[in-house]
This record gives C-alpha cells, sequence and structure tokens, in this order.
C-alpha cells in the first residue's frame, strides 16, 4: 500500500543527538564473506533494513545456518551450496552483484533475481568481466539483466580496468578472485567505497592495495566478529537538514567515517557549513559528527569527487536547492542506474517545489532558491529519494506530502521517529 507522508511548515530545526543504524554496505559484505567461511561469525550493530534481510535470506537459502536477535546476527558459514530455489535479493543491487562473484567460482548452478527495480539495473557490467575470467554467467536480454543465471566453472585471476568506479563491481570480481587460479586485479578509474578491501583481511583474505588498484589471491576465509559503525549515507539526511535550518545543532553518534563515504563532510564545508568530526579510527573508521548552521551557499562537485558522494546525491540537492548561488553536480551518469533515475526523480520533485534545477547530460545544475514551496512529490519507490525530499519538506513554506515512504524501509525503518524526536514534534 502506498503510505503517504505529510510534513507541516512549523519551525524544524534540528537539536540533540541521535545514532543512526548499521551501515548496510558493511553489513552485507560482513554477511557474505562469513558465509564463505567455515565456522561461526558474529556480525553486531547489523542493518535493520529490508536490503541487509534480502542478503541474510538469499545465504540462508545456500546452507548458512543464520540466527538473528535484534540487531546482533550470528552465521555459521560453510561455503555456498547449491539454492534449492531462485534467489530473491529484493531492491538491493549490492546483494545481486556481489553473489554474482560469490557464486561464479562455488561449483553450483544458481539464478538470482530481484524486484522490479533491481531488475532494469544493469548486470552486465559484472557478468562480462565474470565472463573474462572464466564464468559460465549469463542473463536475460544477452546478459544485460537479472535474473542472473550461474553454471559451474572453473575460474583464472585476469586483470580488470572498470570503466566506472563501482564498489559493487569491484566486489564481485574480488570474491570472484578467491576462487579463482592466481591473482585477480581491479582497477578503478576513481576509489569507489573500500569496505571489501578492508573486511576482507579480516577474514585471512590476502590483499594488496595500491591507490584505485586492488589485487587479491585465491585462498579461504576463516570467521571473523564484526561490529558495524553506524550508516553514514542514513546520518547524511540529518547532517544535511541540520546544514540547511537556521538554529540547528546536531550530534550523530557512532557513525562510519571511513573516508570512502565522507565526501559528503567536505562538500558541505565548502558551502559555508560548520562540520566536525572525531574518529576513533580502526579497520572500518567510526566516531562523532558535530554539524552547525551559519547559512550555505552553492559549490562545484567535479567528477573524481561523485564516488564518495555517490548516495548522497539526493540530499545535497536538496541542500543545494536552498542555498545562496549555484550548485553544479558534475558527471553523476552513475544516479541514472540506482534504485531509480535519480537525476530525473531530483529534477522532477526539486522543480515541484520551486527549486531551479537542470539536468545538462550527466550533470545537475541547482541554484537555490532560499526556501521551497509546498507541494506533492514522488519516492519512485527509491528510499533516499523519499528522505530527501522529507529534508526539502523540513525547508518549505506550505505543507508537503510525499508519496508511498515505505521504500524507506529498505535502509532504515525508524527514519521519521529519528526525524521527529531531533525536531521535537510526535509522528
Ligand atoms: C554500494 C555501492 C554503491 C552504492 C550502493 C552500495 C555497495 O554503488 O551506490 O548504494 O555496497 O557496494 P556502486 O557499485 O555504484 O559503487
Amino acid at each position: 500500500m502506498d503510505i503517504i507522508f505529510r510534513i507541516d511548515p512549523i519551525s524544524h530545526r534540528l537539536q540533540g543527538k541521535v545514532k543512526v543504524p548499521g551501515d548496510k554496505s558493511i553489513a552485507h559484505r560482513a554477511a557474505i564473506f562469513a558465509s564463505l567461511a567455515q565456522g561461526r561469525s558474529i556480525i553486531t550493530n547489523a542493518a535493520p533494513g529490508g536490503d541487509f534481510e534480502s542478503t541474510l535470506r538469499c545465504l540462508a537459502a545456500m546452507g548458512t545456518r543464520i540466527e538473528r536477535k535484534g540487531d546482533t546476527v550470528s552465521l555459521e558459514g560453510c561455503g555456498l551450496a547449491e539454492p534449492q530455489d531462485v534467489l530473491d535479493a529484493g531492491n538491493s543491487g549490492t546483494t545481486a552483484r556481489l553473489l554474482c562473484g560469490a557464486l561464479a567460482g562455488a561449483g553450483v548452478y544458481a539464478v538470482i533475481t530481484g524486484d522490479s527495480s533491481l531488475r532494469r539495473r544493469p548486470m552486465s557490467r559484472v557478468i562480462n568481466p565474470l565472463r573474462e575470467m572464466g564464468a559460465n554467467i549469463t542473463g536475460r536480454c544477452q546478459g544485460r539483466f537479472a535474473p542472473v543465471t550461474i553454471c559451474p566453472a572453473h575460474l583464472r585471476g585476469v586483470e580488470h580496468v572498470l570503466p566506472v568506479a563501482s564498489a559493487q563491481v569491484k566486489s564481485s570480481l574480488l570474491l570472484a578472485g578467491l576462487m579463482a587460479d592466481g591473482a585477480t586485479t581491479v582497477i578503478e578509474p576513481w576509489k569507489s567505497r573500500d569496505h571489501t578491501e578492508r573486511l576482507l583481511p579480516a577474514f585471512g583474505a590476502h590483499i594488496e592495495v595500491n591507490g584505485t588498484s586492488v589485487q587479491i589471491h585465491p585462498g579461504i576465509l576463516h570467521p571473523a566478529d564484526i561490529d558495524v559503525p553506524g550508516d553514514f549515507s542514513s546520518a547524511a539526511f540529518f547532517i544535511a537538514a541540520a546544514c540547511t535550518i537556521p538554529g540547528s545543532e546536531l550530534m550523530v553518534e557512532g557513525v562510519g567515517l571511513n573516508p570512502t563515504r565522507t565526501g559528503l563532510l567536505e562538500v558541505l564545508r565548502r558551502m559555508g557549513a560548520e562540520v566536525e568530526v572525531k574518529s576513533r579510527g580502526g579497520v572500518e573508521p567510526a566516531g562523532e559528527c558535530w554539524v552547525r548552521n551559519p547559512g550555505v551557499h552553492g559549490t562545484d562537485i567535479m567528477p573524481d569527487e561523485i564516488p564518495s558522494v555517490l548516495d548522497e546525491i539526493p540530499v545535497l540537492s536538496c541542500v543545494a536547492a536552498v542555498a545562496e548561488g549555484t550548485t553544479r553536480i558534475l558527471g553523476a551518469s552513475e544516479l541514472r542506474v540506482k534504485e531509480t533515475d535519480r537525476l530525473e526523480a531530483i529534477r522532477v520533485n526539486l522543480s515541484t517545489l520551486g527549486a531551479r534545477v537542470e539536468v545538462e547530460g550527466d550533470s545537475l545544475i541547482i541554484t537555490g532558491v532560499g526556501q521551497l514551496k509546498g507541494g506533492r512529490v514522488r519516492s519512485f519507490g527509491d528510499h533516499r529519494i523519499a528522505m530527501a525530499m522529507a529534508v526539502a519538506a523540513l525547508n518549505a513554506r506550505a505543507p508537503v506530502e510525499i508519496d508511498d515512504v515505505s521504500c524507506i524501509d529498505i535502509s532504515y525503518p525508524g527514519f521519521f521517529q529519528d526525524l521527529a524526536s531531533l525536531v521535537g514534534v510526535s509522528t
């Protein structure tokens, strides 16, 4: 059922502390690596949303014994056994693409599908390089889309030069490399999020990182316990909102501060926001983040910066829509192949709310209008578009209705409750 959420124009400054749920990129990886290992791994502060559930469901279907108590998940790994039925990755591109790599050399027959959004997203970006390694893998429309079929094959290590920076593709190929003969190398044009490179060694993998090049050697994994930091991409909605609303003072606790994910902080600083972080370091650095709003102005986000702000562009666009001057987000073509075409979704929604937004090729040009007007916007079934629109709504002078917010449960089931407690209203 479509759930419409309405936000009224009251004083919406954000005040206080928030702790967001565990990072879903890290949780997916920890669970997949744990399933490949022999023995018990424990993941604490696991992601609560539907995407991580999809990963657990697929892994359970391949023989991993999984027990979940709240946000602690125990996985008894034993490698990936042939599933009895089609694997359903739901809305999760990370689940589908990483499993393609993990299954390519696993010696089993498997089919991976997903919901209507996932079945429209490009799978050739993993299928083609996996075939170069010898994988017997194909998909609908000559290997372009899911459902994807994988048959047993013998893999060999290959050097892959990726045309776009993609953590899902990189991770898929590295997982295949674990089961290949010889070393596998992945070279990206720019560095995408590096959770796979950071976490796999904790499970015993042999990985070398050199700039944007990552090399993996074949080997077996052993179990590991992983404590997942808060998801920076979830915290981003509150951080961005606090930057746009005068009088806000926000602290985010226990949030992931991996530099390949936190490009938003640098962009917000350039826009004039006061942002401070204190990181405790670790395999996956985490810590606290404080934000205050002294008024924001436009900036340019260049193509090499896109990977570090990739999932934050919808909410960054909402900041740009109320900032002084023009913000140009250049070379953001990857947004067209996310859960929806995010460039188009941003253009349609922010235009409805009175912002000046143009899409020029793969770039977004947004001229801020100070305050937005009210209206009805759409989530397009995309969790990050829905949450970004809530941030836009906080900056509107009339009520904003967001159509179909149920998709938020994919990554952040308690989003509206946490937002309400920061702005001091009850949901
Ligand atoms: C993810 C990688 C990113 C990101 C997605 C999660 C991951 O996609 O957009 O939400 O967990 O590896 P890319 O594969 O385009 O980097």
